[in-house]
């Protein structure tokens, strides 16, 4: 199964309008910030790290970015080919290879598997708003890329995030400039129930390695100039023996 086209649509909107400038988009943050911290608890993990890196769901591709400065093969996909152009425009060298793919189709991640072999896999906020029907094929297909050696680290807003988000949109003053296009465009952040996660990566086949919670910082600020974070959670996976 493939995603909604209801949902495909949100994602080219957003990102058709999306400014290309570094931290325009409300979780653009700076990867020091974000997968630079991600990095030193996957890296431990990683038992090759010569492997090719898939950054799934890597949108204007800021994390990507930082892999490719660090991995020798890595590998940009999304949904969106509106997103992919922001990253190819943002990686004028290529030090990344982009590809557009719906990751929640069972046939595209096993064929990039494929073409890759046996992948490391990074996520961050990509299952916490798809619907429903689309998380456990999108988990599906992070198995798929990962093969026998792969390890992917997944970072994820938790419940908890949903009622910072939910007050921040009804501010009376109106939602933060950078989170309102999110909303405008339908995209419904931290929908995922805590336990349901662990329920999905089983049901993959797959086995949790560790796991922890991390707040995942946005690029918005509260009126008093402190930078919004909101609650998440990760894992370290891998396939199952
Ligand atoms: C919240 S953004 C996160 C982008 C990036 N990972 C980051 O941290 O900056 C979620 C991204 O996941 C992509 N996405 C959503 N569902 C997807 C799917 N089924 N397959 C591939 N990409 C998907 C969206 O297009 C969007 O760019």
């Amino acid at each position: 199964m493939s995603v909604t086209r209801r949902y495909r649509d949100a994602w080219e909107g957003f990102w058709r309008e999306a400014p290309q400038e570094a931290g325009a988009v409300f979780w653009d943050a700076e990867p020091d910030r974000t997968v630079g911290r991600h990095l030193a608890l996957f890296e431990p993990y990683l038992t090759d790290p010569g492997l090719p890196l898939v950054d799934l769901g890597c949108g204007n591709g800021t994390q990507t970015r930082f892999l490719a400065d660090r991995f020798p093969r890595v590998v940009g996909a999304d949904l969106s080919a509106a997103a992919l152009d922001h990253a190819r425009r943002a990686d004028p060298a290529g030090q990344a290879m982009y590809r557009q793919l719906d990751a929640a189709e069972r046939n595209a991640a096993q064929t990039l598997h494929a073409e890759l072999g046996d992948a490391n896999v990074y996520m961050r906020g990509v299952l916490h708003q798809c619907e429903p029907d689309d998380r456990q094929p999108l988990v599906d297909g992070v198995a798929a890329l990962l093969g026998e050696r792969g390890r992917a680290f997944l970072v994820e807003l938790s419940e908890a995030a949903k009622s910072v988000l939910v007050g921040l949109a009804r501010d009376p003053a109106g939602p933060p400039p950078k989170l309102a296009p999110v909303l405008r465009h339908g995209i419904a952040p931290g929908e995922v129930a805590d336990a349901a996660v662990p329920a999905y990566l089983h049901g993959a086949g797959l086995t949790v390695l560790a796991a922890g919670e991390l707040s995942l910082t946005t690029t918005e600020h509260t009126p008093d100039g402190t930078r919004i974070e909101l609650p998440s959670a990760w894992w370290v996976v891998a396939r199952a023996a």
